[in-house]
């Protein structure tokens, strides 16, 4: 149990305010802004560390930590294990959730959409990009697997190392990234007497929209 009293753990927002002037057409254009914000934020160890929720078939949502690696026009791209739980999830069902929570700006951004493969090509100059070690570790590790104990996973990476000790390791067919493609935005920004603001953008008719949610 947490020693504090959480019940009386209370926190007034009152950095900033996101009012309708402030609105972008595109919400990619106010997430980049506010990214770009968090980013240079020294308070902020890691902007680019997003929640990732699924569903598979058995409805049962499951909520992890992934790395934002790329934002395009399209989507956010982040790298994984196909095989992983969430692999398994997204084939069953490829509807996901993203947020982000920056509390040293008070914002959180929640992000919904659909989530395809990125191409096998995109996948490997991603993947030749990384430190050596963490190609190795990819390809070393049965992401979501149970194993035996840690003494696995070192015999694995070493095996590894000896076959790879001439060769530049490939990237793993089981290992690459997904694109969340939004069709949803919310922005949320603390505002005083929790009357905080949130703005969620709708694609609907090949254009996105805005409306303010009560808080
Ligand atoms: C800060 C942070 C960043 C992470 N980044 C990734 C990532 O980019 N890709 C990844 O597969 N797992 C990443 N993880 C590990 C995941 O949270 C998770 O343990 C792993 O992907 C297995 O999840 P699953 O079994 O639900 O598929 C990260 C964890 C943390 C705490």
């Amino acid at each position: 149990m947490a020693s504090k009293d959480l019940a009386n753990y209370r926190k007034n927002y009152s950095k900033s305010s996101l009012d309708e002037s402030h609105l972008k057409h595109s919400p990619f254009d106010l997430f980049n802004e506010w990214f770009e914000k968090a980013d240079a934020d020294p308070r902020i160890e890691e902007a680019n560390a997003m929640s990732l929720s699924t569903a598979g078939k058995d409805m049962r949502p499951r909520t992890r930590v992934v790395l934002l690696k790329e934002l395009n026009q399209k989507g956010f791209v982040f790298f994984t294990n196909y095989r992983s739980k969430k692999g398994l999830a997204l084939v069953e069902n490829p509807f996901a959730c993203i947020s982000f929570f920056w509390p040293s700006q008070e914002r959180q951004v929640i992000i919904e959409g659909k989530v395809e493969k990125i191409s096998e090509e995109d996948s490997d100059v991603y993947f030749n990009s990384r430190p050596l070690g963490s190609r190795l570790g990819a390809i070393a590790s049965p992401q979501s697997q149970v194993i035996s104990d840690r003494a696995f996973l070192e015999r694995e990476l070493h095996k590894i190392q000896e076959e790879f000790k001439t060769e530049t390791p490939k990237r793993p067919g089981h290992w690459g990234g997904y694109i969340l493609v939004p069709e949803y935005f919310e922005f949320w920004q603390g505002r005083e007497n929790r009357l905080h603001d949130r703005i969620r953008y709708d694609f609907d008719n090949n254009s996105w929209s805005s409306v303010r949610l009560a808080p």
